[in-house]
């Protein structure tokens, strides 16, 4: 655990550091739209996606210093993706990270455009990876496309859509499987396999990162449910009891807790055993699987 928190406190800083000065000034005009996003992006968060690109470039044995801007550029889309799944027409919550929903601070409207900015300001930051980073313009294509396709309607807002038409809806197994790994799932298959690209991976390197990435989600998504039905709302920093009260579609309320937990920690065998040809230089992502359902936070 204490390697696991140090490489994630220096990861979680690099992080602030770049996101604090990609993003537009909280001064420059129009400045509550700067504040709304500077708001929501900065200052929280496990950073987890930004660990795992790192984790991804790190395995397959790439200059980790150079994913940095990639690593913002996820927490970007990540924020984005909390400040819209927070508004009142989606799941209609007033506490994030501990803190007020952007909503609730800066009104709807301007959490949608936050939202928005952000989104696109992501963009921006990986257009700027190969005259910050040295980041080849073949492979920051390559990394444009992978978040393109991971945040889209392919990917998180195509769950995030199925999950809010599923509500209080009769759902079966390939259903809630697709809302959980694309609301949740797609967006870390995206950030490991553009952390691996940025590496230089080979084919069967990214294929198994992959497997490795689409596991992961699934066994953050089902922990998650978990936490909102049985976790504490202060480690948290979000309300709880939230998708019971929605109706949401969730691995508890289809199988159980206990089949649930069951269910993550097989996710976290298969993450481990996606791991098997990587050297030690994979520590950071096997030690990530485990802390991916023991979390209470
Ligand atoms: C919350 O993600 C949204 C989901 C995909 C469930 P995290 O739990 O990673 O949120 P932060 O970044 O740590 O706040
Ligand atoms: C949200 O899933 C996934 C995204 C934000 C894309 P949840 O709605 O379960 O996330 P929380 O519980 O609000 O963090
Ligand atoms: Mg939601
Ligand atoms: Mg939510
Ligand atoms: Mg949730």
């Amino acid at each position: 655990m204490s390697f696991l928190h140090d490489e994630w406190s220096r990861a979680a800083e690099k992080v602030e550091l770049i996101l604090a000065e990609a993003l537009p000034a909280a001064d420059a005009y129009p400045e509550v739209l700067h504040e709304a996003m500077r708001y929501s992006t900065l200052g929280g968060g496990k950073r987890l996606r930004a660990l795992l690109v790192m984790g991804a470039c790190a395995a397959v044995g790439g200059d980790v210093s150079r994913a940095a801007g990639l690593a913002a550029a996820v927490e970007m889309i990540h924020a984005s993706s909390l400040i819209h799944d927070d508004l009142p027409c989606l799941d209609d919550d007033d506490l994030r990270r501990g803190k007020p929903t952007n909503h609730i601070v800066f009104g709807e409207a301007i959490a949608v455009l936050a939202g928005d900015a952000l989104l696109t300001e992501a963009f921006a930051e990986l257009a700027r990876m190969p005259d910050k980073y040295g980041v080849s313009p073949e492979v920051t294509v390559r990394i444009v496309a992978e978040l393109a396709q991971g945040a889209g309607s392919r990917g998180l807002l195509g769950g995030q859509a199925v999950d809010i038409l599923s509500a209080d809806q009769p759902c079966d197994e390939e259903t809630l499987r697709y809302i959980h790994t694309h609301k949740t799932g797609a967006l870390f298959r995206a950030a490991l396999r553009s952390g691996a690209l940025l590496g230089g991976a080979g084919a069967a390197e990214l294929e198994a990162l992959t497997r490795y990435a689409e596991w992961f989600g699934l066994a953050f998504q089902i922990t998650d449910d978990i936490l909102d039905a049985v976790g504490d709302a202060e480690q948290l920093g979000k309300r709880t009891g939230r998708d019971e009260y929605l109706g949401k579609q969730t691995y508890p309320r289809l199988y159980g807790l206990e089949r649930s937990r069951e269910m993550a920690r097989e996710c976290v065998r298969h993450c481990l055993e996606a791991l098997q040809a990587f050297s030690d230089r994979a520590e950071l992502l096997r030690e990530l699987a485990g802390f991916v359902v023991q979390r209470s936070f």
